[in-house]
């Protein structure tokens, strides 16, 4: 059900047969696209509590399994402990000799995923669709976001004296590498690298992955 003016009319138009087109409105091609894992940010911009709660919010739109919705969200800006927070993260695993982030580049808002309940299967999919989902809408308000797992689970929870488990980290901001997607056969080496200044992503192509 459309929740505004603008998406009743459009759902009406839909209803009674006609093609709505909307201006401005990027595809999910082009998020999905533009939502790269960046592990570099523009740190004089300044990621607002508000754009955080804004990309939480997809959490009310999303499948749960059960619709158990097991999923809590911690919101850290640079104001409220985010500026130094990296040091709790592990960044870029495949290119260690790079000591990502470099220096002066460092996310400084995260959104702390944790778990009211005890990490299953179903739950790590909650997790994957939630982080996903968020990425996409920062991308959709002008940012970018990095998924991270790899931290010490105890360090975070005891740094920001959370009750509940921290699952995942959400990095947010501006990020600032350029990257590209490269189309690669199944069985390629699928680490990515950098070239010439550009991080490589390699990506299994379509034919390949189709049974
Ligand atoms: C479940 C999951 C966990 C991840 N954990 C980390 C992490 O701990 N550190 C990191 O630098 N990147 C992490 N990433 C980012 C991946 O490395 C990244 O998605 C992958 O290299 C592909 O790049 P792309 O997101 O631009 O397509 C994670 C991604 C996912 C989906």
């Amino acid at each position: 059900m459309a929740d505004n003016y603008l998406e009743r009319r459009e759902e009406a138009l839909r209803t009674a047969g006609r093609v709505v087109m909307r201006r401005n409105t990027p595809s999910l091609d082009s998020l999905l696209l533009r939502n790269r894992s960046h592990r570099a940010y523009d740190t004089s911009y300044v990621v607002a509590k508000r754009q955080l709660e804004a990309i939480v919010s997809v959490n009310t739109k999303i499948p749960s399994g059960r619709n158990a919705q097991t999923l809590r969200f911690k919101l850290l800006d640079a104001a409220s402990g985010g500026a130094d927070f990296c040091r709790f993260l592990h960044l870029g695993g495949y290119l260690p000799e790079l000591h990502l982030p470099t220096p002066g580049t460092e996310p400084q808002a995260f959104i702390v995923v944790c778990g009211t309940a005890p990490e299953t299967p179903v739950v790590d999919i909650d997790l994957g669709i939630s982080l996903q989902s968020m990425a996409l809408k920062a991308v959709e308000i002008g940012l970018n976001a990095l998924i991270v797992r790899a931290f010490d689970r105890q360090a975070v929870r005891d740094a920001l004296g959370l009750e509940l488990e921290p699952l995942a980290v959400l990095a947010v901001g501006k990020g600032i590498e350029k990257i590209e997607l490269v189309e690669v056969p199944s069985g390629s080496d699928l680490r990515y690298y950098r070239r010439d200044g550009v991080h490589c992503v390699p990506k299994v192509r379509l034919e390949d992955l189709l049974l």
